[in-house]
């Protein structure tokens, strides 16, 4: 162990940092031999578990290890929490327990992520750097006693955040059983005080390089607001000018990719190439823009939490494909609930066999590794009702055995798994600036942009099986259909090359609020779309929140037979045709005036190519009428085949291999059908049928391709 009293020792940033440690010679660090183990790219996929050795004795360890080996466990993520115990004093490192603790684990067979301490601050730290603390938007600094206490821009913070990084790194980088790192944990609170407003006001001088600039984009005239110093600019969250609304977002975002960043360079050059960087993101969580923060890691990851209720495996599955959509790879899902959780309103159990069924969902949708939080039932802290695979006494809880067999079925089909990855044919645009935007504004409170897009994934999903969501900058040209539902922020930049899409013979379907802003937040000076109107050869001549449905007519060239009423839910756009060739989908029948008869869904053929305008939240039978159309138009293919309601498909292929996992997630037991013989790698044989009960599983590989 070292030990450093001099805060300037401890205390060494960026280029000063190999200068400072090769003066403090990092030596007489006792060594516990670690024996070499699998690297991460060897095992597919990873069962793992949050394990907080820094709570327990350490003659209780071998015992916990021991169950989680013996439950087929390969990971643990550790030491997100644990910087009082690593750096109990200033400059006073102690890193042999944790070195320790990955022997041990390596001699179980199971290796480590280790997280950087830096989302709980030690105490003597906020008492000695009482400036590193963020300010709340009230004006009052947070305090310690929970967690994320510490300002995300503070330059203090982050020499502090690099030093305890960099220390880990160089201790453990070269650590034959440690597979990667997770950065921070759940990025989330940022700071709002006189500094961090200063930083605001410099980052957008860099921005728009003048005052006059930043004036005109945001329509400063407006209610007097014209800033004739950078220092005027305040910081505003939910009622403010949209322009100056929309760049606090985008500096929070970079504020937490740079946050980020600090460490991340604290530890690569330090660590070997096959450690993997990550943090944990939060699904639907909009704090921050997660492609800007995505682009340094070298995987993306999410805490999957269902909390009250079950699981949806449309919002879940959606947010799984949303976490992929990041840097368009698999991911991993570094924490999910054993069980239940102890933050929902009530924290009900997942039901028996749930939870397995869950893991699997997970993995259909792209995961690579699921991992439990937490081990173990703490004996105090915040959090003793969260479930978890031990209790308190050290004994199994009933999960236990679920997980076990998820061990064991893990193990069995990674070989088959090796080298897949999820391909659609289909991708949903995201646009964090869209849901920003319309969540400022929403016009009718009801309009939730997430659920906007869920209701088209659903009915897209169930017929394609495989969606990818990404962001409205990702290459395209492999999709024969892309959706962008309620695409309310459309740069110059993006409508260049949704246009150059669809003239690539794509089908672009654009959702109701689409092409309404700029970059800016501000309004095009075109009608919706905007940029994309002359395409279209139509266009939004007003827009209309609902207060009660509307009913639409017209069956997407379907000719469906049903009497069933169809209708237009919270919103309704009443739509013009320019162009000759552009043609009326659906009409709205009697309604305010103003919308009676007028198109509400239009669509043009450009080229091999397609653009359709749908300019109305639909309700779901007419919303699956429209996904049905949008497939059929566009040659998207099923990627299995017919299944019964309830029976989730997911196909991953890649490698020359093509795997399908089917879940029931119905409440009837339910036999299907396969499109052909395959071999059912669970249960070893072939099968062309097969019967599937409540939450239970299957793994098919189909022939090779
Ligand atoms: C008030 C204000 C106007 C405008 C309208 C909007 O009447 O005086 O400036 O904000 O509300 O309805
Ligand atoms: C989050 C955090 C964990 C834990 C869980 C509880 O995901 O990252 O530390 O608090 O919630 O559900």
């Amino acid at each position: 162990m070292i030990i450093l009293s001099k805060p300037n020792w401890t205390r060494c940033f960026s280029a000063l940092i190999t200068l400072c440690l090769s003066a403090a010679v990092l030596t007489g660090a006792s060594q516990v031999a670690t024996p070499p183990t699998a690297s991460a790219s060897q095992t597919p996929l990873l069962l793992g578990t949050a394990w907080y050795p820094e709570q327990w004795p350490e003659a209780r360890w071998d015992a916990d290890l021991e169950l989680m080996e013996n439950a087929g466990i390969h990971f643990v993520r550790i030491g997100e929490f644990a910087w009082s115990t690593m750096e109990p004093a200033e400059g006073e490192y102690k890193f042999d327990w944790l070195e320790r603790a990955i022997a041990l684990a390596a001699q179980h067979h199971i290796q480590v992520v280790l997280g950087t301490p830096t989302a709980a601050p030690p105490a003597w730290l906020t008492q000695k750097y009482p400036e590193t603390l963020r300010i709340n938007e009230d004006g009052r600094p947070d305090e310690h006693g929970n967690r994320q206490q510490f300002n995300w821009s503070d330059l203090e913070y982050r020499e502090l955040a690099h030093d305890i990084a960099f220390r880990m790194a160089d201790r453990f980088g070269h650590n034959p059983n440690v597979i990667g790192w997770q950065i921070d944990n759940e990025y989330a609170s940022e700071s709002y005080g006189p500094k961090d407003r200063q930083r605001f006001q410099e980052w957008l001088k860099s921005r728009y390089g003048t005052l006059d600039a930043l004036n005109a984009r945001w329509t400063t005239a407006y209610w007097s607001e014209s800033y004739t110093g950078w220092n005027q600019i305040p910081i505003e969250t939910s009622y403010g000018n949209p322009g100056l609304l929309l760049n606090w977002k985008l500096f929070v975002s970079d504020t937490w990719r740079s946050y980020q960043k600090n460490q991340i360079d604290a530890i690569r050059p330090h660590a070997d190439a096959r450690q993997l960087i990550t943090t944990n993101m939060m699904g639907w969580f909009d704090g921050y823009d997660h492609y800007t923060v995505s682009q340094d890691l070298g995987l993306a990851a999410w805490d999957d939490y269902v909390g009250q209720g079950h699981l949806d495996p449309i919002r879940n599955g959606a947010a799984h494909d949303l976490t992929r959509g990041f840097l368009n790879k698999n991911f991993w899902v570094m924490e999910t609930q054993p069980g239940f959780v102890n933050w929902a309103r009530v924290n009900n159990a997942l039901d028996k066999g749930e939870v397995r069924a869950m893991a699997w969902h997970d993995v259909g949708h792209g995961a690579d590794a699921v991992s439990y939080w937490q081990w173990r039932s703490p004996l105090n802290g915040q959090e003793e009702y969260h479930g978890t695979l031990v209790g308190a006494d050290g004994t199994p809880a009933p999960l236990y055995a679920e997980v076990a067999q998820l061990g064991r079925e893990f193990a069995k089909v990674a070989p088959a798994l090796a080298g897949t990855s999820v391909q659609s044919e289909v991708a949903i645009l995201h646009s964090y600036e869209s849901r920003w935007a319309i969540n400022w504004q929403r016009h009718n409170s009801e309009y939730d942009p997430v659920k906007e897009l869920l209701s088209y994934y659903d009915p897209l999903r169930e017929y394609a099986q495989s969606i990818d969501i990404v962001s409205s900058d990702a290459p395209l040209s492999q999709y024969k259909l892309v959706v962008a539902p309620a695409l309310n922020v459309i740069s110059e930049e993006t409508a260049q090359k949704l246009i150059a899409y669809v003239r690539g013979g794509g089908h672009l379907v654009l959702g109701d609020r689409s092409g309404m802003k700029d970059a800016d937040n501000g309004l095009w000076p075109q009608r919706q779309p905007g940029p994309l109107a002359d395409l279209l050869g139509g266009r939004v001549e007003q827009f209309y929140a609902l207060d009660a449905p509307v009913e639409v007519l017209g069956d997407f060239g379907q000719a469906s037979s049903t009497t069933t009423k169809q209708y237009a839910t919270l919103w309704a756009e009443q739509l013009s045709v320019k162009a000759s060739d552009t043609e009326i989908l659906l009409r709205y029948g009697k309604s305010n005036g103003w919308l009676d008869g007028q198109p509400a869904a239009i669509t043009r053929r450009v080229g091999a190519g397609r653009i359709t305008y749908i300019g109305a939240s639909l309700d779901a039978k007419t919303m699956a009428a429209a996904a049905n159309w949008m497939l059929k138009t566009s040659g998207v293919t099923r990627a299995f085949g017919p299944v019964p309601a309830g029976i989730e498909v997911y196909p991953r292929s890649g490698n020359g291999k093509l795997v399908y996992i089917l879940v029931n997630l119905g409440k009837k037991t339910e036999t299907v059908d396969l499109p052909a013989e395959m071999t059912d790698i669970l249960h070893d044989g072939r099968v062309k049928r097969l019967t599937l009960q409540p939450y239970d599983v299957t793994v098919l590989q189909a022939a090779n391709r």
